[in-house]
């Protein structure tokens, strides 16, 4: 038995799903912990691309456990439609290899209409997924959520308790001009899909600690990363979950003893959708990639802002979770470039910051500082060994485990299953 965690070491979209998926081949069961369908993770098996929301990456492989652990906020139609989406593409799914927790909260549709009406009237701008994320944490956290068992177990306090409170949105809703809601029609909808969902729902904090009796490995699947973390990331420019390694704990009921490797990921450069501080931002790199039809949001298909990679931000997140290794994605984005410049460090009035501010103000004002190193202008796509990487790129990795003092393991030169070099 060896648990693992994947977290996201940037702003999310670091290419988690394809390590996820490289590394469900030795894992057993695999854990989505925290989130919801804000998530898009590209896993490219057998040719096919699947872009996961809610189920973990591990699906794709037969024979594999998938846990949508208690932390995670599911929508329950949104969850309906990727399993049925992925049975279609001839994915199995049933209650053989997919389990969801019965504590997990429930997105809502008043959840959805409050993340959009917020979000588009907020003066500061977040960019949210609209997927009504914040709306649903901020009701677990203010102890007025709905929970999966409720739904699926006791339908009669779920209606009456769904009917009042959509009662009260709508005396909300029509407040500030927005349409009101139908509780008998959602309703209905909802528990269509909760007995639906009903042999999915179970306690997976039981399950999880009798696979680890049996000796079965885990591998949890982070969502977003370190910068979207609520404690850690650039607040209030943050997703509402902790998104860092101690949230694969609480959001699965595996305790941190029982976890024996974290694996940070990141991109060789940096990307971030939606608002809020980015240092290394340069709109040239990012005309670049969206011009190859690369850095696209894989959930809201909005263009991903881009920028060179911040070794900052590696170096705080390689703190925060406990990175035990990293593994480096999308090299061979950089393979054209003739020098890769990577900011060591960020300066603020007068000052040399070597860890990211906790102000977002104060980080958005910070100047990144660069080194600047040759480029290796090849292509890697087809390097299968580390020591095959040209010598410019080995000096990159170096620089990176230098900065971030942890040790690069894997590195990823194609989106595809097998382009990814294990050291
Ligand atoms: P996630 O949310 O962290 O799973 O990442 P996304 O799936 O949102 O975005 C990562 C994107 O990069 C996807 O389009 C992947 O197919 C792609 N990708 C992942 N690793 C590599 C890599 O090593 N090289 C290239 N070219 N693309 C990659
Ligand atoms: P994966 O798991 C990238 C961003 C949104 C927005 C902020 C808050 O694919 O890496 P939310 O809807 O969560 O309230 O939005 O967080 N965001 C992500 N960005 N990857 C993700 O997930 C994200 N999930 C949320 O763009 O800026
Ligand atoms: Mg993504």
């Amino acid at each position: 038995m060896s648990n693992t965690i994947v977290i996201g070491a940037q702003w999310g979209d670091e290419g988690k799903g394809k390590i996820v998926d490289l590394l469900t081949e030795k894992a057993d069961v695999v854990v989505r912990p925290q989130g919801g369908n804000n998530a898009g993770h590209t896993v490219i098996s057998e040719g096919k691309q699947y872009i996961l929301h809610l189920i973990p990456s591990g699906i794709l492989w037969p024979g594999k456990l998938c846990v949508i652990g208690n932390g995670v906020v599911m929508d329950p139609v949104a969850l309906l439609k990727e399993i049925d989406g992925l049975i279609e593409k001839d994915i199995a799914v049933s209650p053989e290899n997919l389990l969801i927790s019965n504590r997990a909260h429930l997105v809502m549709p008043f959840h959805r209409e409050m993340d959009a009406y917020k979000e588009a009237n907020r003066s500061v701008k977040i960019g949210t997924t609209k997927r009504g994320i914040g709306p649903t944490y901020g009701d677990k956290v203010d102890r007025i959520g709905f929970r999966l068992h409720e739904l699926v177990g006791d339908p009669a306090a779920f209606t009456e308790r769904f009917s009042a409170r959509i009662a009260e949105c709508n005396r909300l809703f029509e407040s500030v001009g927005l349409d009101p809601l139908d509780a008998a029609t959602l309703a209905e909808e909802l528990l269509a899909a909760g007995r639906r969902l009903a042999p999915y729902c179970t306690d997976t904090v039981e399950v999880l600690h009798r696979e680890m009796k049996k000796g079965s490995t885990l591998l949890f699947e982070g969502a977003q990363g370190t910068y979207l973390d609520i404690d850690q990331g650039t607040y209030p420019y943050v997703t509402s979950s902790n998104t860092t390694s101690g949230g694969a704990c609480t959001g699965s009921g595996v305790p941190p003893q029982k976890i024996h490797r974290v694996v940070g990921v990141t991109k060789a450069y940096t990307t971030r959708v939606g608002e809020g501080p980015f240092p290394t931002q340069n709109d040239d790199l990012a005309d670049r990639f969206h011009k190859m039809g690369r850095e696209f949001g894989a959930t809201t298909g909005r263009k991903r802002r881009c920028g060179w990679l911040d070794l900052v931000l590696v170096r705080y997140a390689a703190m925060v979770n406990g990175f035990d290794e990293l593994a480096i994605t999308i090299l061979d984005g950089l393979d054209d470039c003739d020098e890769i410049p990577v900011c060591t460090h960020y300066e603020l009035d007068g000052k040399k910051l070597h860890l990211p501010p906790a102000s977002a103000k104060d980080f958005a004002r910070v100047t990144p500082v660069y080194e600047t190193l040759p480029g290796w202008r090849c292509d890697t796509t087809a390097v299968t060994r580390y020591e095959d990487l040209p010598t410019n790129a080995l000096a990159y990795l170096a620089r990176i485990e230098k900065e971030t003092e942890t040790r690069v393991s894997m590195v990823g030169v194609g989106p595809s299953r097998d382009q990814t070099i294990i050291r």
